[in-house]
């Protein structure tokens, strides 16, 4: 197949150009018109519209039930969104329950996905329990293509680790040759908070930010930098909500660049820290609900420096943290008081639109940046390099075709019960309109094409 007449957004910049795919991996990239396709070989034509690489979106929660019997949308739907979103490739966190082994939780993992997502994925495994035992299976899932763990220092009583337990693991996942990826926010000062919130009878969904302070996250991030330089540990500081945060995770950097150990402290930013704000705890119960996350919202000002953070590229990716649960679910929980209800919000099918109408065509990010962002830099990474988030010989032909001119108003895709989509009518300016995976047309004129096969699990390896 030739992609034809396009203009292709790659990290280096904006180059007219034709794609050549054959099979499931691109052939060629070549000037337009250079390439005769051979007889029968089909011509797709994307004059007007922007080539991307299938977006890599490496934080989402697809298959995640926080709590027994709250389930989040599943596999199926959420990646259906992916694909009708422009992506192509996501890696989701494999949680073990208490007692369960870190090999049981991945196995699991992928049972659930196997069949029911259809875009690709890889997987990230959680580490809650610092027993000798489960530090030990780091190296065998390293082995099977998962060389990246969590941990976190929020939740208190349910994943979170304390300091030491998380230098142990620290310690491991470096002996390994993995990365670590830390929820940072301090689950002491959570807890205690949320306490006196509860003991004075201040339980409602919009009460959940006051529970999770500011303070709580800029100690977390800046411990668990700490940390990182002190045991050596690769890092990720996943779903940065504040200014300061970044300050933070500069800082650090400027500490490694000064004699510290060379290694890699990337910053992660989660699309509704970008786009949405506080705000939304103050108007109405169900849009509480449906910005109900962790780290939540934040005043405007800390989205717009987060903003420039990424188009400086001191923000390494943009990423969803998509864990959406519909909201009837949310309400019932929140009958029970704020702390009840799951944690979480979508995204994963937003991502590279909204973040072109409201980033790119407003002026705050290139083009090149948000391509690096939103698939090329995730990909490299998280050990996908070689195969996805670039348009280049030898990569999968993972594709997107985006109308950078299309209006609208956005709608969410997929489920008609969806909590998080807290972009509902927003204007949008710019449409996915038609993607491939590994070769095969996935979405077709803004629609999903049927009798898909499903994704492959992708093992990774960090370089
Ligand atoms: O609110 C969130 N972020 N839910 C998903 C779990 C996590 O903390 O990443
Ligand atoms: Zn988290
Ligand atoms: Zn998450």
């Amino acid at each position: 197949m030739i992609i034809r007449g396009g203009l292709l957004i790659t990290a280096a910049g904006p180059v007219p150009a034709d794609l050549q795919v054959a099979g499931t991996v691109i052939a060629a990239v070549t000037p337009p018109g250079a390439a005769a396709p051979s007889p029968g070989e089909e011509v797709f034509s994307a004059a007007g519209r922007w080539i991307l690489p299938g977006g890599v979106d490496v934080h989402t929660h697809f298959g995640m039930p926080l709590r027994p019997g709250v389930a989040s949308l599943g596999w199926r739907e959420s990646s259906e969104a992916a694909l009708l979103g422009g992506t192509t490739t996501i890696i989701d966190f494999a949680n073990p329950e208490p007692g369960e082994s870190l090999a049981q939780a991945v196995d699991r993992w992928l049972a659930m996905a196997g069949g029911a997502c259809l875009c690709d994925f890889g997987l990230h495994c959680t580490v809650s329990d610092t027993a000798p035992e489960r530090l030990a299976e780091i190296p065998a899932l390293v082995a099977r293509g998962i060389p990246t763990f969590k941990g976190f220092l929020a939740y208190k009583g349910r994943l979170m680790l304390t300091e030491s337990q998380m230098g142990l693991l620290m310690t491991g996942v470096k002996a390994a040759g993995g990365m670590l990826l830390v929820h940072a926010e301090d689950g002491e000062m959570n807890a205690a908070a949320e306490q006196v919130l509860l003991a004075t009878g201040r339980t409602t969904p919009n009460w959940h930010p006051t529970a999770h302070p500011p303070e709580s996250e800029q100690q977390a991030v800046a411990r668990c930098l700490a940390l990182a330089l002190e045991h050596g540990c690769p890092l990720t500081v996943v779903h940065l909500s504040l200014e300061d945060s970044l300050a933070a995770l500069e800082a650090a950097r400027q500490r490694r660049r000064d004699g510290g150990p060379d290694l890699p402290l990337i910053g992660e930013v989660c699309l509704h820290h970008l786009l949405a704000d506080d705000g939304l705890y103050r108007s109405g119960h169900e849009s509480a609900l449906s910005a109900l996350c962790s780290p939540p919202l934040r005043p405007p000002r800390h989205g717009r420096g987060l903003v420039q953070g990424l188009a400086a590229g001191r923000i390494d990716t943009l990423s969803t943290d998509h864990c959406e649960f519909p909201l009837a679910v949310k309400a019932a929980a929140a009958a029970g008081g704020f702390p009840r209800v799951p944690n979480g919000c979508g995204g994963v099918g937003e991502r590279i639109t909204l973040s072109y109408s409201e980033l790119v065509r407003k002026g705050h990010l290139g083009p090149d940046r948000w391509i690096e962002a939103v698939a090329a830099k995730p990909a490299e990474i998280m050990g996908l390099s070689g195969r996805k988030g670039r348009l280049q010989p030898g990569y999968d032909a993972d594709i997107v075709c985006f109308d950078p001119r299309a209006e609208g108003l956005w709608q969410p895709l997929g489920s008609s019960d969806r909590a998080g989509n807290l972009y509902k009518d927003l204007p949008v300016t710019g449409q996915v309109t038609d993607v491939w995976l590994r070769g095969r047309r996935v979405v077709d004129r803004g629609r999903l094409c049927g009798d898909q096969p499903g994704g492959e699990f992708l093992p990774r390896l960090l370089s």
